[in-house]
Parts: C-alpha cells; sequence; structure tokens
C-alpha cells in the first residue's frame, strides 16, 4: 500500500505572470497556458513564466496555436538546443531536428504506445518535447502522461531506500526492428550500436531545478538494473514500472487539431493510446536537449544486500495497488 502523497492540492488553481496564464488541469501534473500567441516571439518575461510552469505543472499545453513549423522550432529553441533523434522521420538536410508522425491507415504508428521517457538510451536524455497537432483523429489518439515524481513518493520508504543509488540499464532495443537483415543494414545497426551503447542511469533521479526526486526508469529503455542478475532485475523494474499504471499519478490529453504539448522529460512519462488506427494523425515535434542525469549517491552494496533479504515490511494481501485519497 502507498503511502499518502499529498498531490500538492493546496496550490493556486490558476497564476498569471507577465500575461502568461497558467491554469491547473491535474493534481500531479498538467496546466493549460492563455495569454500568448506562438507565432510571436516570446519576451524575457512571458519565456521565464512558461519555463517555470513547465517544472511546476511537468505537462504544459497551448490552444489554439496555428503555428508553423519554423514557430515550432523558434518556441523549442528558447529553451535550449534542439536534438537529432536517429530513427525518427524528420525533414532531412532542411530541419533535421523537426519530427513529423504521419500516421495513417498505411502507416500505423510505431512503438509510442508503450510507457516511455523519451530517449532515455542517450547518455543525455532530453530535458523536454513538444509535440504540436496538426491534424487528429475525430475519436481516440490522446496521449497519457504520468508524474514520476509522484510515482516516487507513491512508493513505500522502505522501497525508496532500496532503490537509492541503484542504476538501471537503458538501451537502444526498440528501434532495432527498424533494421533489416541483409548485410548492409546488419552494418548500419552495428554503427547506431557503437554511436548508442547501453548508459547507465541514476533508478532515482534528482531534478535539477525543483530537486524533487523521480523514478527514472520506464519499459521502453530500461532493460536491468546494474549489479543485479536478469530475475531479480525483471521482478524490481516490474514492480517500479507499475507505478506509471496508478491512475492517480496520470494524465490524460486529448488533442485538437492545432494544440501543442510540452513535456519536462525528465519528470514525466508517457504513452500514445494506440485506439485511432486507420483515422489519421499527424504531428510534428521538436526535442531539447538535456543534461546530465543525476542522482542519489550510490548505494553501499552491503546494505542493498541486507535490504534483498529483508522481510517485507507489509504484505498486501489484496494484491492490489492502493494510493490513499
Ligand atoms: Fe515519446
Amino acid at each position: 500500500m502507498n503511502k499518502h502523497v499529498d498531490g500538492m492540492a493546496s496550490r493556486p488553481l490558476r497564476t498569471e505572470r507577465a500575461g502568461v496564464v497558467v491554469t491547473r488541469t491535474g493534481v500531479n501534473l498538467g496546466a493549460e497556458i492563455t495569454g500568448i500567441d506562438l507565432r510571436k516571439p516570446l519576451s524575457d518575461e512571458q519565456f521565464e513564466a512558461i519555463d517555470a510552469a513547465l517544472v511546476e505543472h511537468a505537462l504544459i499545453v497551448f490552444r489554439d496555436q496555428d503555428i508553423s513549423s519554423a514557430n515550432l522550432m523558434d518556441f523549442g529553441r528558447r529553451f535550449g538546443e534542439l536534438t537529432v533523434h536517429p530513427f525518427a522521420p524528420n525533414e532531412g538536410k532542411n530541419a533535421p531536428e523537426l519530427i513529423k508522425f504521419r500516421n495513417d491507415e498505411n502507416t500505423p504508428p510505431f512503438g509510442t504506445d508503450v510507457w516511455h521517457s523519451d530517449e532515455t538510451f542517450r547518455a543525455e536524455p532530453p530535458m523536454a518535447t513538444i509535440l504540436c497537432a496538426k491534424e487528429v483523429p475525430a475519436v481516440g489518439g490522446d496521449t497519457m502522461f504520468v508524474s514520476m515524481a509522484a510515482a516516487y513518493d507513491g512508493l513505500s520508504e522502505k522501497m525508496q531506500q532500496y532503490i537509492s543509488g541503484l542504476e538501471g540499464i537503458h538501451d537502444m532495443k526498440p528501434f532495432r526492428p527498424l533494421f533489416g537483415k541483409s548485410q548492409e543494414e546488419r552494418k548500419n545497426l552495428q554503427h547506431f550500436e557503437l554511436q548508442y551503447p547501453p548508459q547507465l542511469h541514476p533508478v532515482v533521479r534528482i531534478h535539477p531545478v525543483s530537486r524533487r526526486k523521480v523514478l527514472f526508469v520506464n519499459p521502453q529503455f530500461t532493460v536491468g538494473i546494474d549489479g543485479m542478475d536478469e530475475r531479480e532485475s525483471r521482478q524490481l523494474l516490474d514492480t517500479l514500472f507499475h507505478q506509471a499504471l496508478v491512475p492517480e499519478y496520470q494524465h490524460r490529453h486529448h488533442w485538437q487539431p492545432h494544440t501543442i504539448a510540452m513535456w519536462d522529460n525528465r519528470s514525466t512519462q508517457h504513452y500514445a493510446v494506440h485506439d485511432y488506427y486507420p483515422q489519421r494523425r499527424y504531428m510534428e515535434r521538436v526535442t531539447i536537449k538535456g543534461g546530465p542525469v543525476t542522482g542519489l549517491p550510490k548505494a553501499n552494496p552491503a546494505s542493498v544486500r541486507k535490504a534483498k533479504f529483508a522481510a517485507p515490511a507489509h504484505v498486501d494481501t489484496h494484491g492490489g495497488h492502493k494510493p490513499h485519497r
């Protein structure tokens, strides 16, 4: 059973700074931002208000922003350097930072209906991602988000202690099926494997701005726990992955044309609901470079061993996951 988690429900529902109006839409994450036009450059005060809202709410949404691809890239660049995804479809030499997801009856979505933070197979995963809806299905095609800070807070203190200082192994595994079996394709895959070797990231990361602790493992890229055997890794990861499935920590985002969603990739995970095929969905995305993932000091192996064989602090005889409300 989870200990009581205060979803910071006492925070104000609506705030305004430099004309930027932030209205909360969720308890643990999510806010809508009005009062700005993303076709125009942001003032420094507006940018600072949005940047602060991103950290506080983790998912910020802008409605009715009929912007160009150039506007989207300009907006993203206010937060930092844009990165080029090694495997996603982009605009080639003209704008390699711009990803275009075109899904229709011939191109079903690939690999996004799994909970994940973006690109954690990198040594420095992105700090944030911005997605802009151009065309959306009449029904379906929502995106689920989850606060991994709330997910961490919801773990028992025993589990929090146990995982502190552990490191997850993150791998580019979901992209391997994109490569064929020909010799040239195998060589190409090898090239990417050398460029993106598996990375170790702290299981509990400290958010560089809010300083909140965040559970930083995801079922798309995390393949093991450093120093544990496969069975131990799998059992622990199953438990930790389950935290993203708790509705209290989630937010379901509904898209309309010209909706923009930006998420703090350091403190959230997301899942693109794969229920709209063969309807069309067309989105554009830019991704902002992140920094090193820092966590708690590494655990003393002796204390991990001790914790590993300790009797369970609480046995939930119902087998369910029951966060307090
Ligand atoms: Fe993603």
